[in-house]
């Protein structure tokens, strides 16, 4: 998979070089480009942001320097990700969705967000998806790209060593993940459950599928679809 970033702070995707994703990319399973916008503007201040037309708060930044560096970087066969609390919410069916993919686009807007012209006209090159992290603002959409480079980049094939660890996790299964527990079999007081103790597989097996249950009415009644 090819993943290119544009954002005007490229130190942030430093961490991209470290843990499980870092070593995807040394392994060539992942080839991550960072590019900075600044690099497409033209004037001495390398202004990549305006005022918006119609009046309000907050800066929007400008389209000029984005049509140049999608330009480059786009292609009919990119699904261009744009970062945004106002885009459809991210879950793990689109990570799953987006890891078969083999190039994805980060566009990361700062201020009040991009011109809406940038989105538009990118339509029209290649598949575009306004993603939100969840309902809360952020301060840019790198935070957010960073979380879905990490959600999906896990799922390409051969990343996770055990691909079956994927499987048993909280939301591919529809149900919050159950407790775990390693050892000392005791720590301050506190035993582990017994029956993870007992090696009776089948019975692990129902007791964990309990605790997933209870947790998540507990936790998130909303997946169970009866918020
Ligand atoms: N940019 C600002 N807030 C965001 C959010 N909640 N999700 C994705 N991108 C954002």
């Amino acid at each position: 998979m090819r993943i290119d970033i544009v954002t005007i702070f490229p130190e942030f995707f430093g961490v991209l070089d470290v843990s499980l994703l870092g070593k995807a990319r040394d392994r060539g399973l992942i080839d991550i480009a960072v590019h900075d916008l600044r690099d497409y503007t033209h004037d001495r201040h390398r202004t990549v942001d305006d005022t918006p037309y119609g009046g309000g708060a907050g800066m929007v930044m400008r389209p000029e320097p984005w049509g140049e560096a999608l330009d480059e970087v786009l292609t009919p066969e990119s699904v261009l990700i744009v970062p945004s609390p106002a885009g459809e919410r991210f879950t793990q069916a689109i990570a799953r969705e987006l890891s078969t993919e083999a190039r994805l686009v980060f566009a990361c807007g700062r201020y009040e967000g991009i011109d809406q012209r940038v989105v538009d006209y990118a339509s029209s090159v290649a598949r575009v998806r306004e993603l939100s992290l969840g309902d809360y603002v952020l301060n840019g959409g790198e935070v957010a790209a960073m979380a879905v480079i990490e959600a999906v980049g896990r799922l390409v094939p051969g990343v996770v060593g055990n691909p079956e660890s994927l499987d048993e996790e909280s939301h591919e299964g529809g149900l919050l993940e159950y407790p775990s527990y390693t050892k000392p079999a005791e720590w301050r007081g506190m035993p582990v459950p017994p029956i993870l103790l007992s090696g009776n597989h089948g019975a692990i097996a129902s007791w964990r599928y309990e605790q997933q249950l209870e947790r998540t009415r507990r936790v998130r009644p909303d997946l169970l679809g009866d918020s």
